[in-house]
Parts: structure tokens; sequence; C-alpha cells
């Protein structure tokens, strides 16, 4: 099992460049079999999941290779329209391939997904959206089976959920006519996604508003297109600086798309400074509690970054108190950060952090992916070591997490082991 020891207390300084965005590239790696050509994705860090996806791509037949950084597919010889179990546990995403594969083919099978670290996830809404351009939905064995040749229609979503507004969006683009999506969801990877089919030659306006339109056509044989930052690396790499001390430089940042998540740090007396596409970050004598943190979907505050500033808010003096209203099961971090001396009371969707704590290194466990970076985050502020069990979690959106801490002035040191 891999590992991360880290020995808290030392001040962070220096600069980073920040990767691109895990929840950017996702989607414009299932969108790139539309094309039925060759699509180039530059900007693209390097996690499991993005090698989980390249397997499923390359398990539908089509060639598939990461390289400097950047993705390339080619899906002309693409026949599969199969995602196998094995592939669908290894990432909650893999439901993203289901509109691209089921508009290319006319067809796709996909296991039904279980629940997930954050609680049920559960795909109602993607079903949804594919049966309003017209497929047929069927169930054999614990399987899924789409079917149908889409045509464009209207799509309203009951809840602004990302991955179906996704979906959604993708199977429209070969979908022959228009097709209104309303009640979209409006996070910056869905704007990245629309610039993404735009560049391919699809006529589509609203994306990363509430109402989008697609025209359904062809798209351009090759596509070569840069994903956007990773806002939530970004929100990571504030929270470490806050809750460590010292300064640092976010290179590769988009002001916008980061706006609720700088309200919350400002908030708490960290020195932001926006300066073109880096930002600085500068950590004060002590953090203040934020007040009232409500995740929502955006541009409210991600429910993404919830654990990160969570565990940055064990440094602050006050009480900070976090409502999570996207998922159910998204406070599995906290029994791991009070094994570190936070004190936090959790009762339904509210957490309270009553700061500041005295954290001391103690052996925790990632629980899930930002459940973990808010483990690091953490251990960077706490007397003493810390080993961090289950790194997997942390890898699968984290690109090179190790490197880039050793890189600011963090005591910290990876042990690579096999993963069960
Ligand atoms: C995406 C992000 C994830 C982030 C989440 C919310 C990717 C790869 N993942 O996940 O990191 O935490 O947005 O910002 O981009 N829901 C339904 N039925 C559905 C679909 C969703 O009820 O068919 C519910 C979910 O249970 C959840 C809410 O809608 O309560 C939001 O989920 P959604 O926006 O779909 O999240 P994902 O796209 O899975």
């Amino acid at each position: 099992m891999s590992r991360l020891l880290i020995t808290g207390g030392r001040a962070l300084y220096g600069e980073i460049g920040v990767q691109g965005a895990k929840n950017g590239v996702l989607p414009l790696m299932a969108a790139s079999i539309l094309s039925g050509g060759v699509t180039v994705i530059e900007n693209c860090p390097r996690l499991s999941d993005v090698d989980a996806a390249l397997e499923i791509l390359r398990h539908l037949g089509c060639e598939a290779t990461f390289e400097n950084g950047a993705v390339t597919v080619d899906s002309s010889a693409m026949t599969g329209w199969e995602i196998p179990d094995t592939l669908m546990r290894r990432m909650r995403s893999s439901v993203m391939f289901l509109g691209p594969v089921l508009a290319r083919c006319g067809q796709a099978r996909i296991s039904m997904p279980g629940g997930c670290e954050l609680g049920p996830r559960p795909i109602d809404l993607h079903l949804e959206a594919m049966r309003s351009l017209g497929a047929e939905i069927r169930e054999d064995g614990g399987n899924l089976i789409l079917e149908g040749r889409l045509t464009g229609g209207r799509i309203d979503l009951a809840t602004p959920s990302v991955g179906a507004t996704e979906n959604s969006m993708m199977a429209a683009a070969l979908a022959q006519g228009t097709t209104l999506i309303t009640n979209a969801a409006r996070e910056p990877e869905i704007r990245d996604l629309g610039r993404f089919l735009e560049s391919a030659g699809v006529r589509i306006h609203g994306a990363g508003t509430s109402t989008v339109t697609v025209e359904g056509g062809k798209l351009r044989p090759f596509i070569r297109y840069r994903a956007l930052p990773d806002r939530i690396a970004a929100a990571t790499y504030i929270s470490a600086a806050a809750a460590a001390g010292g300064r640092i430089v976010l290179r590769g940042v988009e002001r916008e798309d980061l706006t609720s998540v700088t309200e919350a740090f400002t908030q708490m007396g960290v020195g932001l400074t926006f300066r073109s596409d880096t930002l600085e970050v500068a950590a004060p004598g002590e953090l203040k509690a934020p007040g009232t943190v409500v995740t929502r979907p955006h541009p409210g505050f991600p429910t993404d970054a919830q654990p990160p500033l969570m565990a940055a808010c064990l440094r602050a003096r006050g009480s900070a108190a976090f409502v999570e209203t996207i998922f159910e099961n998204r406070y599995r971090h906290v029994p791991e950060l009070r094994r570190l001396g936070g004190r936090i009371r959790v009762d339904g969707r509210v957490a309270i952090v009553e700061g500041p704590c005295r954290l001391r290194g103690a052996q925790v466990e990632a629980t899930d992916l930002r459940g973990g970076a808010a483990l690091v985050v953490a251990a960077l502020a706490a007397e003493g070591t810390t080993r961090i069990d289950r790194l997997f979690h942390v890898d699968r959106g984290y690109e090179n997490m190790t490197g880039l801490l050793r890189s600011l002035g963090a005591d910290a040191e990876r042990i690579d082991g096999k993963d069960t």
C-alpha cells in the first residue's frame, strides 16, 4: 500500500504550477470519441483516474496514449460499446462515456453503478437525459443497455448535475437536430467542454450557464485542445499554505473560477494576490475562522474544496461551520482529522470546527480523494510525523503532490507499495 509520511511544522515557500483539471480532462477524454478522428488534449495531469479513462478508451477499440502531459486519442477504429464492470468500478466518472458511446455507436452497455465513498451516487439524471434524446433503456442482469439513434430534444435536469450536463452535451453533439438543456450545471469544466466542442465545429451556446443549446452535427477529424487548470488542486495548495504558514505562488490559475474559494480564505485573513495567471498566497500570523461555509453548485463553494478547507480551519481561531448540501457522506475525513487533534462536531449535514486545535502527528487513512487531501493539509500543520495510508485515493486526483510539497520545503516522503 502506498503511503505518505509528513513531518509538520515547516512553513511553505516557493512556486509551483497547478495541474490541468481532473474534472475537466475526464469529460474531454470521453468526448474524444465523438469525432471518429484524432484528438489531442494538452495539459493533462498524470493521475490514476486518467489512466482508467485511457483503459476504457482502449477497451472500446481506440488508440489512446499519454505522452509529455498530453493525451492523444485516435477513435477511427472504435467498435466497442460496452464498458465492463471492472472499469466502471475503478472510476465512477466512467459514466461519462455513456453519452458519447451511445451517440457514436447507437448502443451502449454499462454495469449498474453502486455507491461510492461519498454515499449513493445515482445516475437517474444521466439516463433520463439519454431517454429525452430517444434512447431506449433496459436492464439485463445487472447491466444497463441503451439503444437508439439519437435526435435532438429537450432535457430538463431536475438537479444541475455536472456529469449529467456533460453527458447531455456530448450526446447532443452527435444527435440529429437541436437539443435544449435546462437547469444545466454551470461548473467551469462544463464551460470548457463547451469550448472543446465548439473548437471541434459543434454549434453550442450557453455552456457554463443554466441553459445550453447544442446543434448536432459532425466533429472535425482533428482536434487539439488545452484543458483548463484544476481549481480544486489550487484550493488544496492554498489550504496547505494557510495551514502550514509561509508564502507560495501558484502558476496557471483562472481567477474567476476560484471566486467562492478565495472569498473564504480572504475571510480567514490569508493574503491572496492575483497577477495575470499566478496567485500569491501569504499566510497570516494567525488564521481566523471563515464563518459558515455552505457547499453549493457553481458558482457556490465547491464540495470538493470542503475537506481541505476544513483541515486549514483546524488552525484558525473561532468556530467554522460547514454545511454540505451536495453529497450525503462527505465528512468521512472527520474521524481521521480528529486523530490528529481536530475538534470537529458533526450533526447530519453540518460540521463545526472549534479552532485553533493543537495538531499532533498520528497514523491516519485517506478515506476518499478530497478527504485524503485534507489529511495532507492537516499533517503539514501538525507537530511530529503523520503517516497517511491508502494514498491511492489521493493519486486519483493529484499529480505528484509529494514532489510539489517537497519543492515548497515540506518534509514529505512517499513510500510506494502495492495497492490491494
Ligand atoms: C462532479 C465531479 C465531482 C464533484 C461533483 C459536484 C467530475 C468527474 N466529478 O461529479 O468531483 O464533487 O461534480 O461538484 O467532474 N445526482 C443524482 N442523479 C444523477 C446524478 C447526480 O441524484 O443522475 C446527484 C448526486 O447524488 C449529487 C448531486 O446530484 O447529490 C450532484 O452530483 P453531480 O453534479 O452529478 O456530480 P458528478 O458529476 O458525479
